[in-house]
């Protein structure tokens, strides 16, 4: 890792001093440092640039401290705005909602299973459809009118940050909303609605997967051009499907500091990298600003142990009560590095300090597994 140090440039304007003058001027200021160097022996890291010897060896152990810099007034603001959103106290509004938010090219698959996980729960939830290709048709009234305005998205471009931010925009507008969950037109319930409602509705965390991978799929889009705003050691990776807090879905709309350098320097192509945006935007963010209120798994599940460009996606023949079984009962979350030792990070899945299951949702599963799911899945 290693934060870039960056150097203060020295002042150019020297005065013209007279050569003896100069001379006597050095001298003392020698003397004036190994004095007090003697009397004050060198523990700081300064000291260790001019005393490389072995006295330094338990300092270079310790994490370097972020270089002191004056912040831009872009970057004042933003902090202050985000320290305020964030330190909100949680209202609990009478009849909290979870907005389900479902970014789509155009119809869902799986609405006829998302209609019976609804079903009887009404006015614990809202629905918003962003399709950003073709009008959906919707064979559920929880899905009837609920597209909100919408633009092209493509893959691993910012347009499909923009989408996030337009589906949470729209879904802060209703104040009852406490809780905002992305899904894709492949994603599926696992659990009952009462479950996933209780579950979100009492964490005290958002569901954000963030991790650092060193390796060329993770550090390796950084771009420096992020700098001073993101700094590499901050750059996180993570999948784009996220269960954010309120407070949470506030600070991603107010933020135009972060995501402006993400938008202009994390792209394809970009730098002779191919950086995705919605797979760090959201990671660095919330682990810059807020990395204590974020668990670091998404409560979506999705299995990259084929380690293609895109997960597995679940065929009809695939799709069998030990694989629901199977995925339901995973208390770990891991994450694999994309360097060449493909390190694994695992970590247990703490629910307000309590180990439990880490996923409500899953994706991706072809269309055609809809008639199997709906008889395997019994809420
Ligand atoms: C998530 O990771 C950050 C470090 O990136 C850490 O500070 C935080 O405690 C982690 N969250 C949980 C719930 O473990
Ligand atoms: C479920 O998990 C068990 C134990 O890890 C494994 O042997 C089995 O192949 C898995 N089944 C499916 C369908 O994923
Ligand atoms: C969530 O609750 C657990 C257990 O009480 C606690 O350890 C953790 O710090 C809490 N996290 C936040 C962000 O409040």
């Amino acid at each position: 890792m290693g934060g870039d140090m960056q150097m203060l440039p020295g002042s150019s304007h020297r005065p013209a001093l007279k050569r003896p003058v100069w001379i006597i001027f050095f001298v003392s200021l020698v003397s004036l440092f190994l004095a007090c160097s003697y009397i004050y022996p060198p523990h700081g890291d300064a000291a260790c640039y001019v005393f490389s010897s072995k006295g330094c060896k338990a300092v270079t152990d310790r994490p370097l401290p972020s270089p002191a810099r004056e912040l831009t007034d872009e970057e004042f603001a933003s902090k202050v705005v985000f320290r305020d959103i964030l330190h909100t106290p949680r209202i609990q509004p009478k009849y909290s909602k979870i907005a389900f938010m479902f970014l789509t090219p155009s119809s869902l698959p799986f609405e006829k299973l998302w209609d019976r996980f609804f079903c009887g729960h009404e006015g614990k939830f809202s629905v918003y459809v962003h399709a950003s290709k073709e009008q959906p048709v919707h064979v559920s009234r929880y899905f009837l009118n609920r597209e909100i305005h919408s633009d092209k998205v493509g893959w691993g471009k910012i347009s499909m940050v923009d989408a996030e931010r337009r589906l949470l925009a729209h879904a802060l507008k209703d104040p009852d909303n406490q809780q905002f969950v992305l899904l894709s037109e492949s994603c599926i319930p696992l659990h009952s609605f009462d479950y996933v409602y209780d579950y979100l509705m009492h964490a005290n965390m958002s569901f954000i997967d963030c991790f650092f991978d060193p390796g060329p799929h993770g550090n390796g889009r950084y771009s420096k051009h992020m700098l001073p705003v993101v700094e590499k050691k901050d750059f996180r990776k993570g999948a784009q499907w996220f269960s954010i807090r309120r407070q949470h879905a506030l600070v991603v709309i107010a933020d135009s500091l972060y995501y402006s350098r993400f938008r202009d320097y994390c792209k394809r192509g970009f730098d002779g990298k191919n950086c995705i945006a919605d797979e760090h935007y959201l990671p660095t963010f919330f682990h810059i600003i807020d990395p204590g209120g974020i668990a670091n798994w998404s409560v979506t599940h999705v299995d990259w142990s084929e380690r293609k460009w895109h997960p597995k996606s679940y065929r009809a023949r695939d799709v069998t009560y030990d694989l629901l079984k199977n995925i339901t009962s995973i208390e770990l979350s891991v994450h694999v590095t994309s360097d060449e030792k493909r390190e694994e990070q695992v970590q247990a899945c703490l629910w307000n300090g309590v180990r439990r299951p880490c996923y409500l949702f899953a994706r991706k599963f072809y269309p055609e597994t809809l008639h199997k799911l709906m008889k395997l899945l019994s809420f």
